[in-house]
């Protein structure tokens, strides 16, 4: 079996597996024998391979590896504290080279720096199909897949799932079309209040407002229509476990253009930065260089506070008259101040799903003393991250640089209120247009 037939196997014969095992219709030792039978031991040679080949077979072996990693460690005492072990059986090609070392070197032969287990990039945004972002008709970025078959692989087969890294792709393609317009205003010396940089902000508030609303709609559509909740706590992130003690789980945290954003617009959160560095490991190493540059960089805000002669203490003491003149005086802060808060609402948003999809529904089942899964805690996102500390990052959005100007912009003059006319347009067509190729 060739990498091409590998992917024919995840597509079909894998999910078949999982769901022959997650319904105890087979031993989980099935899944090991036939992967190691009938993929691992016709594998070539990793240097044999182009960076793409290794990108898909890494995409491939993520999904067969996570498969093993969980159902060994639900179906073996003591399984969940040496889940290394769940490998020991396999090996890849003539060479007999096993799994993990295998994995690791085609990891590194992707040329990416990705991580030597699956993670947020090969589930993601490799597994899915290009997808392009537009506003106002203006193509701003495009976040390619790997895949040009129109399929999005998958732990068991279900529309649910493909839904769900769709969902999640797409808020990324969103982020980075974001990004890519708030990025040149980094540069040394922009110009943050003049016409020019006002539109870009204007743009950037409209593509957070285009996020917002996609979560909003995930979580209003009927579950045949997304993912139920109980699917996505006991199907779905079982698979995120860990393949060696102490390695980091995919995650929507690794979500790069998420990190970069508020590496961009500033976020009141102590620890945060270190927080984000912890999770470097699984990031890409590009990811890892663009969010280490502009950690290191003043935030967007701060610039532009510095460019009109004042700062975060000034903001503080000023009174309400201040604050109004300098409004008056610069009323590019109103755009920017409706993007910051934009910003804070699509984080609001996202905690809205976290609760919906997990942290609600795992408090009803402790209520009802169904207790928790053994495996993956439904208590806590896969990298740790509880409710409360998600509840935090949300308010730390909302406390942003520019929160002080709150009073003066809403209640004052009605043009000023932050989210008016942002979700304008909709008689003429929506502003954001996402397309997945395929
Ligand atoms: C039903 C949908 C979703 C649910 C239930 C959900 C749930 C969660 C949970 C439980 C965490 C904590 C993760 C951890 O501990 O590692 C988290 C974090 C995160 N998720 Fe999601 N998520 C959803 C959709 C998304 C989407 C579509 C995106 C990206 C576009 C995303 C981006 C993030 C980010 C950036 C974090 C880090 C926390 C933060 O910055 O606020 N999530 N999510």
């Amino acid at each position: 079996m060739g990498p091409e037939q590998v992917g024919e196997w995840v597509l079909r014969e894998l999910p078949r597996l999982n769901r022959a095992v997650l319904h105890d219709h087979a031993p989980p030792e099935l899944l090991v024998t036939e992967l190691g039978e009938r993929v691992l031991a016709e594998l070539p040679d990793v240097t044999r391979l182009s960076p793409e080949e290794a990108q898909r077979l890494v995409v491939h072996l993520g999904f067969a590896g996570a498969s093993v990693a969980r159902h060994y460690q639900e179906h073996t005492p003591g399984g969940i504290e040496h889940p290394e072990r769940a490998f020991l059986p396999l090996t890849a090609g003539g060479d007999r080279i096993p799994f993990r070392a295998y994995f690791a070197a085609l990891a590194e032969h992707t040329g990416t720096g990705h991580y030597d287990r699956d993670s947020y990039s090969s589930l993601v945004r490799w597994n899915v199909g290009t997808i392009r972002v537009s506003l106002h008709g203006e193509a701003l970025a495009e976040l390619p897949g790997i895949f040009d078959d129109g399929h999005i692989r998958t732990y068991t087969g279900t529309p649910g799932e493909e839904r769900f890294f769709v969902l999640v792709k797409t808020g990324e393609a969103i982020e980075l079309a974001v990004n890519c317009v708030l990025l040149p205003l980094t540069v040394a010396h922009a110009d943050l209040i003049g016409e020019s940089a006002r539109r870009r902000v204007r743009g950037a508030t409209v593509l957070l407002a285009a996020l917002r609303r996609l979560f909003l709609d995930f979580a209003s559509l009927p579950a045949e229509q997304t993912m139920a909740a109980e699917v996505f706590m006991d199907v779905f992130r079982q698979f995120a476990a860990h393949w060696t003690p102490g390695d980091i789980p995919p995650s929507g945290a690794l979500d790069p253009e998420a990190l970069k954003r508020d590496f961009l617009l500033g976020i009141a959160e102590p620890g945060y930065d270190q927080q984000a560095r912890r999770l470097f490991p699984a990031l890409l190493e590009a990811e890892r260089a663009e969010i280490d540059a502009l950690m290191s960089e003043p935030t967007l805000p701060r610039r532009l506070l510095a460019e009109i002669g004042s700062d975060e203490s000034a903001l503080a003491e000023a009174d309400e008259g201040d604050l109004r003149r300098l409004v008056a005086q610069h009323p590019a802060l109103v755009d920017w101040y409706r993007l910051l808060a934009m910003h804070a609402r699509v984080s609001g948003a996202h905690l809205m799903l976290s609760k919906k999809f997990l942290f609600k529904p795992q408090r009803e089942r402790d209520r009802a003393g169904m207790g928790d899964r053994l495996l993956i805690s439904n208590r806590a996102g896969t990298t740790g991250m509880t409710e409360t500390y998600l509840d935090r990052l949300t308010r730390a959005r909302q406390n942003h640089t520019l929160a002080r100007l709150r009073p003066v912009l809403i209640g004052g003059n009605p043009e000023n209120a932050p989210d008016q006319a942002i979700d304008s347009g909709q008689e003429t067509g929506p502003a954001v247009v996402t397309e997945l190729a395929g």
